[in-house]
């Protein structure tokens, strides 16, 4: 099995880590498209445009049997064309995590954190739809722009990261919401200022090991033993921090540079 994922840069690291853990003997191949990021705020047409030329790069370069869009940007920007035009590709996308969170909620006041080209989605609003649609939940949602550029930066633990959160959380605290939807898979890498920053407990929710177990599960349905090592090779498309990498990841993975995709 190989396995193609990718994120605007190092948030999709975060499901890597969960699939790493639960998927064995693959292939696993990461792009960082960090010469393109935030996708977060570029048009859908852009957005879909780096998820088209990239997948099509994973196909060609690496033959993949599958894709994971460890992206909630670019899932809602181009999960339904990769679908249409690779019929035969397993393909997983990733969705802001607001069915775990109302099935967690005590308090029934949850804050959504996501880009904002993943608010704006239809595909966002749909979600909100079916789920909270005729139940009692208070939802806050809430764009985060620039916090991307800060984590890839590495600054996720600087005082201008912390004082944007801030302005963002404080109106949550005051709410008392009780259960946050990381709907960027960036945002676990400043799940620490997030939980300092709203003082009382609270539940975040992300999804990396939801998607890691639907990639399992539709994996094996093809055939896929899930033993022994899996191999992983990561990608990036511009600069990225190779410390955050090594957190994530463990130092082992070098990080190679590629500039040939788009
Ligand atoms: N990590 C991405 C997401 O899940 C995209 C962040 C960005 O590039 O704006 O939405």
């Amino acid at each position: 099995m190989k396995v193609g994922v990718f994120d605007s840069g190092l948030g999709g690291l975060t499901v890597v880590k969960s699939i790493l853990s639960t998927l064995k003997g693959a292939e696993l191949f990461y792009i960082a498209d960090t010469k393109h990021a935030p996708y977060g705020e570029k048009s859908k047409a852009q957005i879909l445009a780096y998820s088209l030329d990239i997948t099509r790069y994973f196909i060609e370069k690496h033959q993949i049997d599958a894709l994971v869009v460890a992206c909630n940007t670019a899932t809602s920007a181009a999960i339904e064309t990769l679908r249409e035009i690779y019929p035969e590709l397993i393909i997983v996308g990733t969705e802001p995590g607001i069915k775990p969170a109302i099935e967690t909620t005590r308090s029934g006041r949850v804050g959504v954190l996501a880009t904002p080209a993943t608010l704006r989605g239809e595909k966002y609003q749909q979600l909100v739809d079916a789920h909270v649609d005729g139940k009692e939940i208070a939802l806050y949602e809430q764009a985060c722009p620039g916090l991307v550029e800060q984590i890839e930066q590495g600054k996720t633990e600087h005082p201008e990261t912390e004082m944007m959160l801030r302005s963002w959380l404080d109106p949550m605290r005051e709410q008392k919401v009780d259960t946050i939807v990381l709907g960027c898979t960036h945002y676990p890498l400043v799940s620490n200022l997030i939980e300092k920053i709203m003082e009382h407990r609270l539940t975040l929710i992300h999804t990396g090991d939801a998607i890691a177990k639907r990639l399992l599960t539709l994996a094996s349905k093809k055939g896929h033993h899930n033993q022994g090592t899996t191999q992983f090779d990561i990608y990036a498309t511009g600069p990225i921090d190779q410390s955050i990498v090594a957190n994530l990841i463990g130092n082992s993975v070098p990080v190679s540079t590629i500039s040939t995709i788009i």
